[in-house]
């Protein structure tokens, strides 16, 4: 089978790297262009140090559509959100399909990016096309798709707790809360005063704790699954970690329900899913971000409090893997046609 030729544009920023280091193995993928203003020229390991010995001969290159259209087929943006507004439309007028990591096409509503975002945006005949590319709720549009919406890690991680329970009708869905403990990769390569690490080492912080700009995907792929508004407040926290993301999403129980129960409504939503593990009873317990760094998986667990009729649901993932590059790559999978699997069967690491 001839190769795809992938351009990365963003290829400098974590994301970026990321998808680098994914796609270094695909066996369908040639990356011909990765893009960075800063390091153009430079081999792609002056700044992957990772990547050192892949991608011999290949370098950072400017940004620029018409060496793009020359040698590639299929584009990953993996810019800032607000960025990647001004390349995709003109990416897809070129013919090309398009993964675009950022928020910029993530929400249906044109009117949710003043709201959250701050913008209006131009393009809402594209929100209506793209397809948000979580696998476990949209594989079916993601096949043949031309432009992918790949979800936030926050978003991700919140929606993969909350879907079963939802699709079950077992929790009240006008209160639900997702509290999130994030990484610091997740704030992208440049560092900020909040992110630069003497700042962030030991730290155990809310941020944005007043509305998060991800409740906005959950809000809308959840309720899309309960068919009526649900409403979530997600507030998450900082930690110490360099990767990874836990959501432990609160919610109260609207019918009487066991664990069995619950157990059951997890497993029938996931079933056959190829990077969905449960977590539950064997040690250690509950899903821990620990345990998926470097993978693409989604480890899913849920806790039952019946004295109260609370009901939490746990997914933990990395978020550059699942909550990135990896599941940019999984649905990158399902449109092409490829296994969905391909590239992405690594385990996570133990320990880090
Ligand atoms: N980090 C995460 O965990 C995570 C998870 C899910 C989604 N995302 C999303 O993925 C996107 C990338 O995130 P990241 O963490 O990889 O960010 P990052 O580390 O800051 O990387 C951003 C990349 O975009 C390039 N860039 C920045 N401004 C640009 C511009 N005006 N024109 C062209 N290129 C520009 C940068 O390279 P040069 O400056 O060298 O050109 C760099 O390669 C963001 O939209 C983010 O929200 C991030």
């Amino acid at each position: 089978m001839a190769s795809v030729r992938v351009a990365v544009i963003g290829a400098s920023g974590y994301t970026g790297g990321e998808l680098l280091r994914i796609l270094a193995l695909h066996p369908h993928v040639e990356v011909t262009i990765a893009t960075s203003r800063e390091h153009a020229g430079k081999p792609l390991h002056y700044v992957h140090f990772n990547l050192r010995g892949f991608y011999k001969g290949l370098r950072f290159s400017q940004l620029d559509l018409d060496k793009i259209t020359r040698s590639s087929d299929v584009v990953f943006t993996a810019l800032p959100h607000g960025v990647s507004v001004n390349y995709v439309p003109k990416l897809l007028e070129l013919g090309f399909k398009v993964v675009d990591l950022s928020a910029d096409f993530r929400l249906k509503n044109p009117i949710d990016y003043k709201t959250w975002y701050g913008y209006e945006h131009p393009y809402p005949d594209l929100l209506e096309k793209a397809v948000y590319g979580l696998p476990e709720l949209h594989r079916g549009e993601l096949r043949g798709a031309h432009l992918i919406a790949s979800p936030g890690c926050n978003a991700t991680a919140a929606i993969i707790a909350l879907a079963p329970q939802v699709k079950a009708g077992l929790i009240d869905v006008d209160r639900i809360i997702v509290d999130i403990k994030a990484g610091s990769s997740e704030g992208g390569s440049n560092p900020t005063m909040g992110s630069h690490h003497p700042e962030r080492e030991g730290a155990m912080r809310p941020y944005e704790a007043e509305g998060h700009r991800h409740s906005a995907e959950v809000v809308q792929e959840l309720s899309s699954i309960a068919g009526r508004h649900v409403t979530v407040s997600l507030i998450p926290h900082s930690v110490g970690a360099v990767r990874g993301v836990l959501a432990s999403a609160h919610s109260w129980l609207s019918r009487d329900a066991g664990p069995e129960d619950v157990m059951r409504a997890y497993l029938d939503f996931y079933s056959g899913e190829p990077f969905i593990r449960i977590v539950r009873g064997a040690p250690p317990g509950y899903p821990d971000p620990k345990y998926v760094v470097g993978s693409n998986f989604a480890d899913v667990g849920f806790a039952l409090e019946a004295r109260v009729r609370r009901i939490t649901g746990f997914a933990a993932i990395d978020n550059l893997v699942k909550g990135a590059a990896g599941q940019a790559v999984q649905a990158f999978n399902i449109m092409m046609g490829f296994d969905e699997a391909e590239g992405l069967k690594m385990p996570p690491f133990k320990p880090v």
